[in-house]
C-alpha cells in the first residue's frame, strides 16, 4: 500500500493546497523539459481547484491538459467534462494551454475511444494525474460492474483509452485505461466527505479492483499515491 492522505482542513483550503502542488510541478516539467501534461477528473469536486489553477503564474501556452474520462456528450452539454474544463480551468492566461480532448464527435463511443486512443497513446508521461472518487469506489470511469472494466484495469493493458458502459451512473464514458493512467510522474485523488474518506479506507482494505476500482491505485507499487482530502 503505498498511499498517503493530507486532510486539509476545508474545500478552500484544499483546492489552494493542490493548486499551488500542481502548479509547482509543471512549472519543473517546463523548466526540465520544455513541457508540462496535466489530466485532471471530471466531476463537481476539481471545479474549485481548476479556478485556483487558472490564474497560476505559468506559461500555459507550454502546458497540455486533458481529462482522465469524459461522459460520451457535446463539449456543449451540461454534463461535458471538457465543458467543465474549459468553463472552469482554460480561462485568463490559461486559455493558451494546449487541451485535448476525448469526445471526439464520431459515430459512437467507440469510434471515439478508438481515435483517443491514438492520440492519448502518442502523449509523453504525464507529469500530474488528477483522479476523482464516486461513492462506489469509481475513478475516471472505471465503474464496477461496467462491461470491459477488466480489461481497463490491466496495468500491461495496450489501451490507453476504453469506452465503458456504467451499469448506472449516466451517459457511456470515455475512460483512460489503468495502463495509461499509471504512466505519470505525480498521481493524485481529489475527495471531500467523511463517506469518501471510509470508500478509501475500505478500498485500500480491498484487493477487489473489480468491485472496488479506486483500490487498483491506492494498492500498486508503482507510482505515490497522495490523497487530497477535506471533510
Ligand atoms: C466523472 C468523473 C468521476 C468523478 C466522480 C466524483 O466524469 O464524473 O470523472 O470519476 O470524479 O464521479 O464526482 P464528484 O466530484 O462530482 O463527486
Amino acid at each position: 500500500m503505498s498511499y498517503s492522505v493530507e486532510n486539509f482542513g476545508s474545500r478552500e483550503a484544499l483546492d489552494r493546497g493542490l493548486c499551488a502542488r500542481v502548479e509547482a510541478i509543471l512549472q519543473a516539467a517546463i523548466d526540465e523539459r520544455g513541457s508540462a501534461f496535466c489530466v485532471v477528473s471530471g466531476g463537481s469536486t476539481p471545479l474549485g481547484f481548476f479556478r485556483q489553477l487558472s490564474t497560476a503564474k505559468l506559461d500555459f501556452s507550454k502546458v497540455t491538459f486533458g481529462l482522465v474520462d469524459e461522459r460520451w456528450v457535446s463539449p456543449d452539454h451540461d454534463d461535458s467534462n471538457e465543458r467543465a474544463v474549459r468553463s472552469h480551468l482554460l480561462q485568463g492566461a490559461a486559455s493558451s494551454a494546449e487541451f485535448v480532448p476525448l469526445f471526439g464527435g464520431g459515430p459512437d463511443a467507440a469510434a471515439d475511444a478508438a481515435a483517443a486512443d491514438q492520440t492519448f497513446k502518442t502523449l509523453p508521461t504525464f507529469d500530474v494525474v488528477l483522479l476523482g472518487l464516486g461513492l462506489d469506489a469509481h475513478t475516471a470511469s472505471l465503474f464496477p460492474g461496467a462491461v470491459g472494466l477488466q480489461a481497463a484495469l490491466e496495468p500491461g493493458g495496450c489501451s490507453a483509452v476504453a469506452a465503458l458502459q456504467p451499469p448506472a451512473a449516466p451517459h457511456t464514458r470515455l475512460t483512460l485505461t489503468v495502463a495509461r493512467l499509471i504512466n505519470t510522474r505525480h498521481l493524485f485523488v481529489q475527495a471531500t466527505s467523511a463517506e469518501k474518506l471510509e470508500v478509501l479506507s475500505a478500498a485500500a482494505a480491498s484487493e477487489d479492483a473489480l468491485s472496488m476500482p479506486i483500490s487498483w491505485f491506492l494498492n500498486q507499487q508503482l507510482v505515490p499515491l497522495q490523497v487530497f482530502w477535506a471533510p
